[in-house]
């Protein structure tokens, strides 16, 4: 007891917290329950073998424990407290959420938790939750069921489940509209957007934000109630009236559906209908709340955002370790170049950047200054970050680097030369990666004095927001080198995805038979529009005629005629149309005519055209799924998990159906193979079922 009791107070400690008091009067796993000579008890959640708190049904059952405990004790108040340094709770435990089926199972877990956090709620005495670092899902709801919350300045309050597919399960959805503005807590619940202290304070979340050092104060002030309560305003009696939730529902309605569509995310919408039935009804609301988050977390949709989630962690446990890399060189300031240098100098790395072109480098610096604005919250931190991002004339910082990244054109000839050039001047231990998209390792390997430090870093276009990195290895790059290169990737706050080097790596040979199979129905007479519906309506977030736009048609056309050499069987002709445009220079959205034409702010201008045929989204999403499971039977990934993993963060491809091999196992593969035998019959062989399936179906 007295061990568990030291390390919450070491924890404690450590950052100098407001420790309350130091006789205790029960320790359980999780939680230990202690009270001081002012009459005032703490409760102290700190989460056994993890590192942040997260309400597992452990951690609810104890505290429904403790409770009994303290209602026996029946102090002068209760301060809730977290003795982790991160914060205060990060949600419910979403491991224990995976894979639940059952909805009725559900809703009888969640009614003995909603039970403990009403016990909570019932307490006689003032309750306080104290709160630092992110209060987020459960945490809140937590946090809610007391009579105050005090904040500290780094406090972060949320409710991010929609990002799950679900909405708030333990209370959140009557108890926030209940405390602060309804419609400000509708739109943090269907929003998933987190509000800091301050702005947690305005609304009204929170009553007061202090200091740490003032947080004893504080507690002793409400629970004296002294302590003004944020909260309730007229905005209550105006939503008590149904025709008003009706009014405001069907404005939310409209504004959820544009943010996603309520067919493949139907949490929003549920949400918004308990509001509109139930709002002001706490009772009413409890039970239908229950019911819908058990629905939902048995549903599809919440089932495969787990899952991404889960291969989210996957990825980034590929970028666990040290990498040994403080100074990055890029070469290049072209459209990637200049975009990996900044997110390298954002994430504290010094990075040097050099190119043939001075202008490139201005414009890199300038592109770097307006993002780091954007981006980074104080002036010290963008100072610093433009400090690191230092454009290099002389091409000296090569020489030092721990890692020179190329990002020139993609011409083999072109990068072995430079790289003739640099690899003598590296540090020894030091590595050289390329970003081509195409050009087969083996061959930029060729002349190098040290091969086994080459390495491919490829990276999304943009890489601000593409969270994939393909770290693609050769048959003569060392173990050293892969592990380093993901860690860097891991450092740098990006997902690496090891592959092996092959035409395309995994997401451009994924993506470039969805992309032909569209030029070529362009070719056929269907509007562009048509497509793009057609693979939005499937989940896509953006038809390949704009995706292909957006990565430049110049690009498009290289990546296609590619793989079209390697894979004559795999992907189709590429239409003369298209050379000619690429020729013209109407590349797409940098140029602002391509596929499309574009307006000033880079919005493709379309037209009305017609729905598109349910089967056209499999003529265009099956091929890249004929791909996958090609490159799944040739190992150019090490698992479908992976593969799965790399499609949803390095091409968007629609996540509520959980990766493009997960889909194919859900919809079922008979019919996928059926399918694509149907395709074929009518469209020609590229549409052949791949030998893959067979071992797939038996997965
Ligand atoms: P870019 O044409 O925008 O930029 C290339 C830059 O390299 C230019 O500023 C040019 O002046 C400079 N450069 C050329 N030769 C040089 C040399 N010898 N020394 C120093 N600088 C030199 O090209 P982009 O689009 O940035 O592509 C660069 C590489 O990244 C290519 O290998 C491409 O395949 C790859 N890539 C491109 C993606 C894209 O969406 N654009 C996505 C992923 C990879």
């Amino acid at each position: 007891m007295q061990n568990k009791h030291g390390r919450v107070r070491a924890a404690l400690a450590q950052r100098e917290q407001e420790r309350g008091p130091n006789d205790i009067v029960q320790a359980l796993r999780h939680w230990t329950l202690a009270k001081g000579d002012d009459g005032i008890a703490w409760l102290t959640l700190d989460r056994a073998d993890e590192s942040t708190n997260t309400l597992s049904e452990e951690v609810i059952a104890e505290l429904d424990t403790i409770l009994s405990k303290v209602e026996g004790l029946n102090p002068r108040g209760l301060v809730i407290r977290s003795a982790k340094k991160g914060g205060f709770v990060a949600g419910a435990d979403i491991r224990d959420f995976r894979n639940v089926t059952n909805a009725d199972e559900i809703v009888e877990r969640m009614t003995r938790a909603h039970g403990v956090i009403d016990r909570l709620d019932r307490l006689k005495m003032p309750t306080v939750a104290v709160i630092h670092g992110h209060c987020l899902g459960g945490g809140l709801e937590l946090a809610l069921a007391c009579d105050h919350r005090i904040a500290t300045p780094d406090a972060k309050l949320g409710f991010p489940e929609v990002m799950l597919g679900l909405h708030p399960g333990l209370g959140g959805t009557f108890r926030l509209p209940a405390l602060i503005d309804p419609i400000q807590a509708m739109t943090m619940m269907l929003t998933g957007k987190s509000a800091h202290a301050q702005r947690a304070r305005t609304l009204g979340l929170v009553d007061a934000v202090v200091e740490e050092r003032h947080v004893t104060a504080a507690v002793q002030s409400a629970i004296d109630g002294e302590l003004e309560r944020g909260g309730r305003d007229w905005k209550h009696g105006v939503f008590a009236f149904a025709p008003a939730r009706k009014l405001a529902a069907g404005r939310m309605r409209k504004e959820a559906a544009r943010q996603a569509p309520p067919e493949h995310y139907p949490a929003p919408q549920r949400l918004i209908g308990l509001w509109e039935s139930y709002g002001g009804n706490a009772e009413l609301m409890q039970k239908a709340e229950i019911r819908s988050f058990s629905d939902l977390l048995a549903g599809q949709t919440a089932q495969n955002l787990i899952r991404v989630f889960f291969l989210r962690e996957k990825l980034k446990a590929f970028g666990k370790g040290a990498s040994g890399i403080k100074h990055v060189h890029v070469i290049g300031a072209g459209e990637m170049g200049r975009e990996i240098a900044m997110w390298c100098a954002a994430q504290g790395l010094v990075v040097t950047i050099a190119d043939l072109d001075r202008k490139a480098l201005a414009r890199a610096v300038g592109e770097a200054r307006k993002f780091y604005g954007r981006k980074l919250h104080s002036g010290i931190e963008r100072r610093d970050a433009l400090d690191r991002l230092v454009p290099d004339f002389s091409g000296e910082g090569a020489a030092r680097a721990d890692l020179v990244i190329e990002a020139i054109a993609e011409k083999a000839e072109v990068k072995k030369k430079v790289f003739a050039e640099i690899a003598p001047r590296m540090k020894p231990d030091a590595l050289l990666a390329t970003n081509t998209s195409s050009i087969p390792l083996e061959t930029l390997r060729e002349d190098l004095p040290r091969p086994e430090r080459l390495v491919g870093i490829h990276f999304f276009n943009p890489v601000t927001r593409m969270e994939l990195v393909e770290i693609v290895s050769h048959d003569q790059a060392s173990d050293d080198t892969l592990a380093r290169s993901r860690a860097f990737c891991g450092a740098i706050d990006r997902l690496p995805a090891p592959v092996k080097s092959a035409p395309g790596f995994l997401v451009n040979r994924a993506l470039t038979p969805y992309l032909a199979e569209a030029f070529l129905m362009i070719e056929e007479g269907i509007a562009k529009e048509t497509i793009d519906k057609a693979a939005t309506s499937f989940g896509m977030p953006m038809g390949p005629v704009e995706l292909a736009d957006r990565v430049g048609l110049d690009i498009a056309l290289e990546v296609a005629e590619s793989l079209k050499a390697a894979f004559p069987e795999e992907v189709p002709d590429v239409p003369g149309w298209l050379r000619e445009k690429v020729e013209r220079k109407e590349l797409g959205r940098k140029t602002g005519k391509g596929l499309y034409d574009y307006d000033d702010e880079g919005k493709p201008k379309k037209s009305e055209a017609p729905s598109p045929d349910p089967r056209m989204a499999d003529r265009l999403v099956l091929p890249m799924l004929n791909a996958c499971v090609r490159m799944l039977r040739d190992g150019i990934v090490v698992d479908a998990d992976t593969l799965d993993g790399a499609m949803i963060f390095g091409t968007g491809f629609a996540p509520f159906r959980g990766g493009p091999i997960h889909y194919a196992h859900q919809r079922g593969i008979e019919d996928v193979v059926t399918t694509l035998n149907g395709l074929e019959k009518a469209h020609g062989g590229r549409f052949r079922p791949d030998d893959g399936w067979r071992s797939l179906s038996a997965t």
